[in-house]
């Protein structure tokens, strides 16, 4: 049996995309959870042409409710070679490895279909299962699709499938499976396009990119990460985009995997021990004066567009003085006060504590060298872990003094 495993790297990557005119569609989604979760299952048909929003609609759908549920997706494609049940093997793969092994071992179909059933009932939370793009759906994967929304109503689960109507390739079938299903177990969800205002919108935030720096010659000050992220992400909308750089070359500040990326990418360059010197221009910028700075020489460079990317400040104005912060507002916490004058008690202050006992700063916000990520979510937990010690002494402390 021919399949392609269903890869974890098809979820969304860039979840945070705003939907518009969707609310109804997410809300009657919702509520069908909601009852999903309470212990009758239902199934709902996302029908629409293609590129009307189907898959966009379900992803937003799955952000929503992605911590109260346990969520399968798997999809049918256009392929040559068909791939009987393939959304059921890319569900297998990520239940665990050996649902796949179960797959083939199973003779029948029948059986199959059950055990899956079966596996259904085992979760603990709710299981919204997704499987894309029916009209390409073989037999057996239709069959499945019958088998499983005939029981979807005894079980905490919702079936959430996404269907052409402009594909004529299985609408026989799919009409079969419709007729088979009890009406009040599911619902198709006929999406409508977009208002045109809301097309409008669209278009203006597009235009406003290629207004800002369309086939301009871009550049951008700086040589850390940002620069290089900023560099690809304009690299796509300008004609060129040029990374200026004071020092010798980014090689040193910026991550490799960035490096790489902009070596490989045609349109962007980088200029080194280049600082700008003047900008010149009629109510807009047409021009930047570069300055090489080992050879004295200037240069002016036909620009529209110049970004600068040279660090930041906290924005921390708003904090009380004694929360100590460097000239640049960033929080002092730790070993950067023991033993000044910003930390009273006897006790050393803990990893994250500001000159406030029992108050902790992390993330970017804190004076220390390390900005990323992962130590900014590592810094959270430990924080929460601070918070429980201090709050622990504070109790034994006032136990002490009540006895
Ligand atoms: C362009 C760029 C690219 C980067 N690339 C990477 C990368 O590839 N890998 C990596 O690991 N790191 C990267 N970083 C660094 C990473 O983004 C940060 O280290 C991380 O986001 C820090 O998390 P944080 O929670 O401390 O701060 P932030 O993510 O900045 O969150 C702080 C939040 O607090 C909010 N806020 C601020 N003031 C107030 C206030 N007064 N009241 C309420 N809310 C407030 C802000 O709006 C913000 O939402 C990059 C940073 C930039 C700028
Ligand atoms: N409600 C919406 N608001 C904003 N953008 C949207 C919306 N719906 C869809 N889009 C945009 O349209 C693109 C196409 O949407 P999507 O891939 O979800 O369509 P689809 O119906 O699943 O298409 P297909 O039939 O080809 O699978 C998305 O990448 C997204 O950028
Ligand atoms: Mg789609």
């Amino acid at each position: 049996m021919d399949f392609r495993p269903f890869e974890k790297t098809m979820r969304p990557i860039f979840d945070n995309m705003e939907l518009i005119e969707r609310d109804n569609f997410l809300s009657a989604l919702d509520s069908g959870f909601r009852e999903a979760a309470a212990g009758e299952g239902y199934s709902f048909f996302i029908i629409g042409e293609a590129g009307i929003g189907k898959t966009s609609l379900v992803k937003a759908f799955l952000k929503k409710i992605e911590r109260e549920s346990i969520q399968y997706i798997g999809a049918c494609d256009s392929l040559f070679t068909p791939r009987p049940l393939g959304p059921l093997y890319d569900l297998a793969v990520q239940m665990n490895k050996t649902w796949i092994n179960e797959i083939h071992s199973v003779s029948s179909r029948a059986e199959l279909f059950s055990r899956f059933v079966q596996e259904l009932t085992q979760k603990q939370k709710p299981v919204v299962i997704v499987f894309e793009d029916i009209h390409w759906a073989d037999e057996a994967t239709l069959d499945f699709v019958k088998f499983l929304a005939r029981r979807i109503s005894r079980l905490k689960c919702l079936f959430i499938l996404t269907l052409r109507d402009d594909e004529i390739n299985q609408q026989y079938s799919l009409r079969n499976v419709f007729s088979d299903l009890a009406p009040d177990t599911f619902t198709r969800l006929v999406l409508t396009p977009l208002s045109k205002q809301a097309v409008q919108k669209l278009a203006d935030e597009v235009g406003e990119l290629q207004m800002l720096c369309g086939r301009q010659q871009v550049y951008l000050v700086g040589g850390g990460n940002s620069a290089g992220q900023a560099a690809l992400y304009f690299a796509s909308h300008a004609r060129s985009v040029t990374i200026l750089c004071r020092s010798a070359g980014p090689e040193r500040t910026m991550s490799q995997y960035l490096l790489d990326q902009l070596a490989a990418r045609s349109n962007i360059e980088v200029l080194t021990h280049s600082e700008v010197v003047r900008v010149e221009g009629e109510g807009k910028l047409e021009a930047i004066v570069v300055k090489n700075s080992q050879t004295g020489e200037e240069a002016t460079l036909e620009s529209g567009g110049l970004f600068i990317l040279i660090g930041a400040d906290a924005e921390t104005g708003w904090l009380p003085p004694e929360i100590a912060r460097d000239r640049r507002g960033y929080v002092l916490t730790g070993s950067e006060l023991a033993g000044t004058d910003r930390w009273e008690l006897d006790r050393d202050p803990y990893l994250l504590e500001t000159s406030v006992p029992g108050i902790f700063a992390c993330g970017d916000v804190r004076l220390g060298p390390v900005k990323r990520v992962a130590a900014a979510v590592g810094e959270g937990s430990m924080a929460i872990a601070f918070v429980h010690q201090y709050l622990r002494e504070a109790e034994e402390r006032a136990g002490a003094v009540a006895g």
